[in-house]
């Protein structure tokens, strides 16, 4: 309480107890010492049956919002009269037979509230502030739509290079991983991207679902819509690239993932950068390559897996990965001519740390055509890691065979054809497999060609040292990045050379 409203408080009761003790001694002369009848209501216990009681002082008081008539004693009706001034209480003292009978409440005037000189112009700053920003808002979200409309209207095939002004998912992405864990963007960030894409074309079907081709702010991104029952890749591929930090040259990017509900099912996406030249295998159909091409490659691809299989100790480290699933169709192409790995539905992991092997709960297996013999035989030690990362080899050794196929040296180049096409007839059985790799242990035959080339011969060795049936005897994913890696350094060493020396 304020020291002005003490000094009221103070002379409104020295004012009323003058006042009290004029009257009192004015109606001590007056009246008889005979004591008041006063109404009586509201008041526990001391009011007779007929709402009635006696006392020196009649009073009317509020208390809380409550009102209460009754009567004061002569002891003590100086105090009680006096108060006053005190938040919630009015007290209404009187001296005349039933004189509190009709008393009422004073109206009170309103005070303005101390409040409203601070809060009107804080009030009229938010409103101006959520206007504003609500404006802004409104202002983006036209121009989006209106880019979106006009790229479906016009040519779907044309996209309109972002402005300066957007945000890529690259922008976005790195904004929240170098300052936050580093594995991913927040769910939320990554559902409201998800709902802002809208398919333009379907890229690819596959046993498990579909992968299309989406735009977001303008940029095409990649849309992989699993079916119900390959739930579990969906929950793999979201948990690795949510849990771990993938981001290389040759992993596929992931963007984001999503889970909605429409039409009562369940619609699962897996959102990753769009590559327009598709899957390796697809790209091998169509295209030949020279040795040049082919090492770099065959080169990305053991960098991509060297990446996968490396466990990273650090505060943004990763954990040891496997795929389970290497292949051409797993493989996409990028412009600069390297590849990318893609589908990690099937992938383990292992940390040395915790010695701990994750190998998911996803009922799908790896495709026959790539199986390794100890795969096929069923003697693989799935309790050790390094044996995944030995299956993974026995692929890349198929997958350097089937680009170098399509490599031409000394003007031949071979038409494409899946590993065992000579051997195994379209869709082999466990049991066809297991016959041609483990039983008669054949291997994929090596065009003559190959071995009279520089480059040639050396991804020929290296995809027999794939191909050994002992696991252990095979090369590591490090290894072949290494001899690969050389391979193009010495290549390139002439041309380095000669630039050098004009
Ligand atoms: N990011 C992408 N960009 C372009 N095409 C893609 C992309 N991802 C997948 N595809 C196409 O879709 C096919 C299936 O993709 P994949 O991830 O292997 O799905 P699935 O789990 O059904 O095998 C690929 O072989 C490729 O042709
Ligand atoms: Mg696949």
């Amino acid at each position: 309480m304020g020291g002005a409203a003490m000094l009221t408080v103070a002379l409104t009761g020295i004012c009323l107890w003058m006042s009290t003790t004029v009257a009192d001694q004015l109606s001590a002369r007056s009246s008889s010492d005979d004591e008041l009848l006063c109404t009586c209501k509201n008041i526990k216990g001391t009011c007779s049956s007929d709402g009635t009681c006696t006392g020196f002082r009649c009073f009317y008081t509020i208390v809380h919002g409550r009102e209460e008539r009754g009567c004061f004693q002569r002891d003590h009706y100086r105090e009680q009269c006096t108060t006053n001034g005190i938040p919630e209480l009015y007290v209404h003292c009187c001296s005349q037979s039933m004189c509190n009978a009709n008393s009422t409440s004073p109206t009170p005037v309103p005070e303005p509230p101390r409040f409203l000189p601070v809060a009107v112009p804080l009030l009229v700053l938010l409103l101006v502030f959520v206007a504003a920003c609500g404006l802004a808002m409104w202002i983006r979200f036209r121009r989006q739509h209106h880019r979106l409309a006009n790229t479906k209207d016009h040519d779907v095939t044309m996209l309109k290079a972002p402005s300066k002004a957007d945000p890529t998912y690259e922008d976005i992405f790195d904004e929240f991983c170098t300052s936050g864990s580093g594995t991913g963007l927040p769910y939320l960030v990554q559902r409201t991207m998800a709902r802002q894409i809208s398919l333009v074309e379907c890229v690819g079907k596959g046993r498990y679902g579909e992968v299309w081709r989406g735009t977001w702010m303008g940029e095409s991104v990649a849309v992989k819509i699993f079916s119900s029952r390959d739930e579990q890749s969906w929950i793999r591929e979201t948990e690795i690239y949510n849990t771990v930090q993938l981001r290389h040259d040759n992993i596929l990017g992931f963007i984001a993932s999503d889970m909605t509900s429409k039409n009562s099912s369940t619609q699962l996406w897996l959102i990753t950068h769009f590559h327009e030249l598709g899957s390796l295998y697809d790209f091998l159909q169509y295209s030949i390559l020279d040795p040049e091409q082919c090492l770099k490659m065959c080169l990305s691809v053991a960098c991509g897996l060297v990446h996968l299989h490396t466990e990273i100790f650090s505060c943004q480290g990763k954990p040891a990965i496997a795929h389970r699933d290497l292949k051409t169709r797993n493989i996409l192409v990028k412009w600069n001519g390297q590849c990318c790995i893609a589908d990690l539905g099937l992938a383990v992991m292992h940390s040395q740390t915790s010695d701990f092997l994750d190998v998911g709960n996803n009922p799908r297996v790896g495709t026959k055509r790539y199986m390794a013999p100890e795969v096929l035989d069923e003697s693989i030690r799935m309790d050790v890691f390094e044996s995944y990362k030995q299956t993974d080899i026995w692929a890349l050794g198929l997958v350097l065979w089937e680009i170098s196929r399509r490599t031409v040296v000394n003007g031949i180049v071979e038409e494409y054809r899946p590993p065992f096409f000579d051997m195994v007839p379209s869709d082999p059985s466990f049991e066809e497999m297991k016959k041609v790799v483990c039983v008669d242990q054949q291997r994929p035959g090596l065009h003559n060609r190959l071995h009279s080339h520089v480059i040639l011969s050396s991804i020929a060795k290296i995809m027999k040292e794939c191909w050994f049936q002992s696991p252990p005897a095979r090369l590591t994913a490090l290894r072949v990045r290494k001899t690969l890696s050389k391979l193009t350094q010495d290549h390139e060493y002439p041309t380095e050379k000669l630039k050098m020396d004009v």
